[in-house]
């Protein structure tokens, strides 16, 4: 078994932006990449996988902007084994202080036979072709054998040391599928540790997907079977059931240093804040019980454990809210707080705020305070974030009207400017108010979407709470996301449509005619 000494580092290689953003209904515009990658930089992740910049003009300029503009961490792009995509890679990477391409291609019988049409062989060339290639250009090299975990073990060995030759600098194994399990991946780990036993300078990474729930449980035991790199995203976004959750490894290793004595530069106090972030750029709400960041992860319910809790936390508790940056307080603001005393509960909050946007948060603070008696924490946040990622423009909603009677449908009137003072206006019908609402943006945007996801939730407490209206909807088989804020839904449903539509390239030059109901 390898064992692990205290001294190593554990580095944290986080795909947010590329596996994550893969996820349906979770592109994030360019804008949002900068601040999360930003984010992600100032929290200690190692390596960022900024996009792959083959697969379209717009992830080639986000890899290429984080190149240019964040520091700290290594700046990665993924790149298929080739060297179109490779050179197309490297041309975006080039910028940042530190690059690394990450090369990859399918080893798996399954995908051999029907994806790619190879043999053994065949892959074995495109590998050492495709790593050469790579390091020629730059010198931080990561190969990846896709559905590693499917594959064939005697050829899983046979790709790794070809890639190790050919001047990989790090080897990544992915369980593609999230098909495998603990103790196989750990086995799998040290054989493959053991057949590069000469390459010790030669990182061993773990990718792992959520397909059975197990992609942390397998990347930890890949960690126990050499695995010195962990890819991962936060809140664990990614295709299908998603990718490994940072937050979640990052704090077993913290809270585990019996089992796991290895150290990481996260600064763990930024994770949830940074969840939150993303949560935000991306329209995927983080579900309340989610471990570590959860609304839930540090709330006690039960009588008995509020008693032993009471009497000490560690009764309940195996790690403190404040270690992963929630900060605990029975302050409530209101309309007479100041904007000193709101700028100090951001700055607990976590959040860091330019001037400009602590100013603009401040200002929706006083409408809302006007609204609403006392403004909690999670209002805060949320008028924070709204300010710091949520794209606005070009169209904002000027007026919304809406009626309804039980038995009726409802009708909605509204009026919506675009950023160049241009106003379109129209009416619309629907089985309650969202739908007729829906229904009269569509018209005065001339667009017809069909919606496919709609999720409400109340930020904090009392009749009066805020609306969090989170959207995903399709249009010409692409599919959006947006996120609305609103004392009133109603509104706050227009606002996260609004907000998706103009993410929809071309809807600003959309010359649509106003329509009445
Ligand atoms: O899941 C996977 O196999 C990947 C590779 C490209 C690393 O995301
Ligand atoms: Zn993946």
């Amino acid at each position: 078994m390898t064992t692990i000494s205290a001294s190593e580092q554990l580095l944290i290689f986080d795909t947010t932006l590329r596996d994550g953003e893969q996820a349906p209904g979770c592109s994030m515009s360019l804008d949002e990449k900068l601040r999360v990658a930003t984010s992600l930089a100032r929290m200690g992740v190692d390596i960022i996988e900024a996009g792959f910049p083959a697969a379209s003009p717009g992830d080639y300029e986000a890899v290429k902007q984080v190149a240019q503009q964040v520091k700290g961490s290594t700046i990665c792009g993924l790149a298929r084994s080739h060297a179109p995509d490779i050179e197309r890679a490297w041309d975006a990477l080039q910028y940042a202080e530190k690059s690394r391409i990450h090369v990859f291609l399918a080893t798996s019988a399954i995908h051999r036979e029907y994806k790619l049409n190879m043999a053994k062989d065949e892959i074995l060339r495109r590998v050492h072709d495709g790593v050469t290639l790579a390091r020629s250009l730059c010198v931080d090299v990561e190969f990846s054998p896709e559905d590693a975990s499917r594959t064939e073990h005697d050829f899983l060995a046979d790709v790794v040391k070809v890639a190790a030759d050919a001047g990989a600098t790090t080897i990544n194994v992915p369980d593609t599928v999230g098909y495998t399990v603990p103790s196989e991946f750990f086995d799998l780990f040290a054989f493959l540790r053991e057949q590069i036993a000469d390459r010790d300078d030669i990182v061993l990474s773990v990718h792992c997907h959520d397909d059975l729930g197990m992609a942390v449980a397998n990347s930890l035991a890949a960690v126990r079977g050499g695995a010195r790199q962990i890819e991962c995203t936060i809140n664990g976004i990614g295709e299908r059931a998603g990718n490994c959750s940072l937050e979640e490894v990052v704090m077993a290793v913290k809270t585990r240093p019996d089992i796991y004595p290895l150290f990481t530069y996260i600064d763990s106090t930024q994770l949830y804040p940074v969840s939150r972030l993303v949560a935000k750029a991306t329209g995927m709400h983080v579900p309340r019980n989610k471990a570590i960041v959860g609304e839930n992860a540090f709330a006690h319910e039960a009588g008995i454990h509020q008693h032993g809790m009471l009497q000490n936390a560690q009764t309940y508790e195996i790690m403190k809210p404040q270690d992963v940056g929630i900060s605990r307080s029975n302050l409530v603001l209101g309309k007479h707080s100041g904007r000193h005393a709101f700028r100090k509960r951001v700055e607990d909050l976590g959040f860091r705020v330019s001037d400009q946007e602590t100013e603009r948060a401040f200002n929706d603070f006083k409408i809302l305070a006007d609204k609403k008696k006392e403004i909690f924490d999670a209002d805060i946040e949320a008028l924070v974030l709204r300010r710091k990622v949520t794209q606005s423009g070009p169209w904002s909603l000027t007026r919304l009207s809406t009626s309804s009677a039980s038995g009726q449908a409802s009708t909605a009137h509204v009026v919506i400017t675009h950023d160049s003072g241009h106003e379109v206006e129209a009416g619309g019908r629907g089985d309650g108010p969202v739908a007729a609402a829906f229904s009269a943006v569509e018209k005065a945007l001339g667009v017809d979407v069909v919606l496919r996801n709609f999720d409400v939730r109340n930020v904090s407490m009392g009749e009066d709470a805020q609306g969090d209206v989170a959207i995903s909807l399709e249009y010409e088989q692409q599919e959006y996301h947006g996120s609305g804020l609103h004392t009133d839904i109603i509104e706050a449903s227009v606002r996260a449509l609004l907000q998706a539509l103009n993410r929809v390239p071309g809807v600003a030059a959309v010359k649509p005619k106003s329509v009445t109901a």
